[in-house]
């Protein structure tokens, strides 16, 4: 089996059981088998999707389980049968972990939506650890040059907003809207300024006006001055509008399908327990819809990193060692915006 040395343990933070704490824990080196390729992770983002693994929301969590699934690294081994992937090559992977090749969904080559998927991070051990063992098939290659603090939050944050943003129905230069400027946000607002759309920040303060402008929004609608669904309508009402804040009040409170235009498009983005209040007939009188987007393929994070280095899309990051893991996690609500591990 080709690999480069490694250590017969390393170290990663797990979740030990449902609801648990994250905690330390050493893994024995396991090599890989056919399928598998083992990367030594250099930069794994913290998301809100990490919590999924602690509560155990999705079904084949076993514990202890690693979080994370914003993961860049550099492949050490692989097996005899790996045609693809090379020892040494930058790769990265995201919340999609693997699927099966077999179901109706990877028929069509669908593969996020796969009847069999596994996560990163959720349903196998994700990338709060030294190293990590990927399926094949959800490895993306990293280009050459990108820094990998920046690159793995693209494996989650970036793929989410840019690989949506490109599939719904608006067009260049329609007005999209961004609402919730953390994580995804502040990068959704670079991908649509730089897709050539007006953007416009909807934040629930005014403390991040200045720099929502600097990362692309044309306008910034501030939700404790301002009726920010009428201010859209005054704008003449936004063919998309981007939900990252995991708040079912704040989406009902922005009376957000008052800020559509006619045929306009609520995206849900933010994984939101429960439902939300949308008034059903402003939508039927708008011909409006509500969509959601789970994260996308690896070949949907190749894109997304390529069109982020060709376009200066730049991910904030606070750097944290992996001793740190558990002070990453915590500072979800309040970093600037993205916490990273680097191991
Ligand atoms: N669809 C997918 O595949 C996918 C992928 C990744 C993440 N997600 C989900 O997307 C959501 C956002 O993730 P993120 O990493 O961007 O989170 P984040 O960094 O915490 O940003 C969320 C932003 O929402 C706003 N907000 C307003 N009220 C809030 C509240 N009560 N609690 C938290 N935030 C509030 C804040 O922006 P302002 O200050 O501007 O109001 C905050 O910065 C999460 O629910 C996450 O699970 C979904
Ligand atoms: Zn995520
Ligand atoms: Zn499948």
């Amino acid at each position: 089996m080709p690999s480069y040395d490694h250590p017969e343990t390393y170290k990663a933070y797990a979740f030990l059981e449902k609801g648990g704490d994250l905690k330390p824990i050493t893994f024995k080196w396991r090599d890989p088998e056919p399928g598998e390729i083992v990367v030594k992770v250099i930069a794994c983002g913290v998301c809100a999707g990490d919590e999924s693994g602690k509560l155990g929301v999705f079904p084949g969590t076993t514990y202890p389980i690693v979080p994370g699934h914003e993961i860049v690294g550099d492949v050490v081994a692989i097996p005899n049968t790996e045609k693809k992937w090379k020892l040494g090559q930058r790769v990265g992977a995201g919340w999609h972990g693997g699927h099966c090749h077999e179901c109706k969904r990877c028929s069509v080559g669908d593969f996020v939506t796969c009847e069999n998927g596994v996560i990163n991070g959720v349903t196998r051990h994700g990338g709060y650890a030294e190293y990590i063992t990927l399926r094949r098939e959800a490895v993306a290659a990293i280009p050459d040059g990108m820094d990998p603090a920046e690159a793995a939050p693209l494996m989650c944050a970036g793929v989410t907003t840019f690989n949506s943003l490109r599939n719904m129905s608006c067009k260049p230069p329609q007005l999209v809207a961004v609402q919730g400027i953390g994580g995804l946000g502040h990068i959704a607002l670079q991908v649509s300024k730089a897709m050539g759309y007006r953007t416009v920040a909807l934040s629930s303060s005014p403390s991040k006006a200045e720099l929502s402008m600097q990362l692309g929004a044309e306008f910034y609608l501030d939700g404790s001055k301002v009726d920010q669904g009428a201010e859209l309508q005054k704008l003449g009402g936004a063919a998309l509008i981007i939900c990252t804040a995991p708040n079912s009040d704040i989406m009902t409170g922005l009376r957000l399908v008052e800020g559509l235009a006619v045929n306009g498009e609520i995206l849900i983005l933010a994984a939101v327990p429960g439902g939300t209040n949308l008034p059903l007939i402003s939508l039927l009188h708008k011909r409006a819809s509500v969509r959601g987007w789970p994260a996308g393929s690896a070949a949907d994070s190749e894109d997304c990193c390529k069109f982020a280095k060709a376009n200066g899309v730049r991910v904030m990051v606070n750097k944290f060692s992996l001793e740190q893991a558990h002070d990453a996690l915590e500072s979800l609500s309040s970093a600037r915006f993205r916490a990273v591990i680097m191991p």
